[in-house]
């Protein structure tokens, strides 16, 4: 069982990527223990607060310093990622010298109710992953056009060409776990 940490880009309870999350999880119950990482919490990046850090950026960082791999799920806000993610990545990247992202594989996947399905945030998403040091997972890609009744709490998704879909992303994104967690390239902390 590989645990994951995930970072849903939606604050909103009825979240569509959430559910998305949700029905990944389901797909991936016998490869993945998915641990979700609050990010209501987390204060507006501001360097001064490292003074006295947040509990929640405290949070974060251990939890990264614990998971096998990392899993964005992200809205689509302006064709690049909602500052909810941002504002995550970017606590977790510091302090200087102390980047928890560094060295971890990660997926990326995305919905949204319009055709593209996320894809503009998620293409800006991976181009700032391998910066961070990440091992970007490539194949299959997660675009998902999403409607509120494709999603089912217990079921993951109600639709079988989706659970499908879902259950292969799962298989590859757990080979590609195997695959790089051999070549752990984390830069030690200074
Ligand atoms: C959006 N939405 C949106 N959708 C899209 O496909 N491309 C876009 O560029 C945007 N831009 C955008 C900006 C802002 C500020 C908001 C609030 C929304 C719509 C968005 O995809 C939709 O609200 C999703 O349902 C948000 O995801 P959650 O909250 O359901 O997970």
């Amino acid at each position: 069982m590989k645990t994951i940490t995930v970072l849903v880009g939606s604050l909103r309870q009825n979240s569509m990527n959430r559910a998305l999350a949700r029905a990944l999880e389901v797909a991936g119950k016998d490869r993945f223990r998915f641990v979700y990482a609050d990010l209501a919490p987390l204060p507006m990046y501001n360097d001064d607060l490292w003074a006295d850090v947040p509990d929640a950026v405290t949070a974060l960082k251990q939890q990264l310093a614990e998971t096998d791999g990392v899993l964005f799920v992200t809205p689509e806000y302006n064709r690049s990622i909602p500052p909810v993610l941002s504002n995550a990545i970017a606590w977790a990247s510091k302090p200087y010298g102390e980047n928890s992202w560094a060295g971890l594989p990660a997926a990326v996947a995305g919905t949204s109710p319009g055709p593209v399905g996320a894809a503009g945030a998620q293409i800006h998403l991976k181009s700032m992953l391998p910066v961070l040091d990440m091992l970007v997972f490539g194949q299959p890609e997660l675009y998902v056009q999403g409607s509120a009744d494709m999603f089912d709490d217990t079921l993951g998704t109600t639709r079988e060409d989706t659970r499908v879909f879902f259950e292969d992303w799962a298989a590859k994104f757990d080979a590609f776990l195997d695959r790089v967690a051999r070549q752990d390239t984390r830069i030690a902390a200074e």
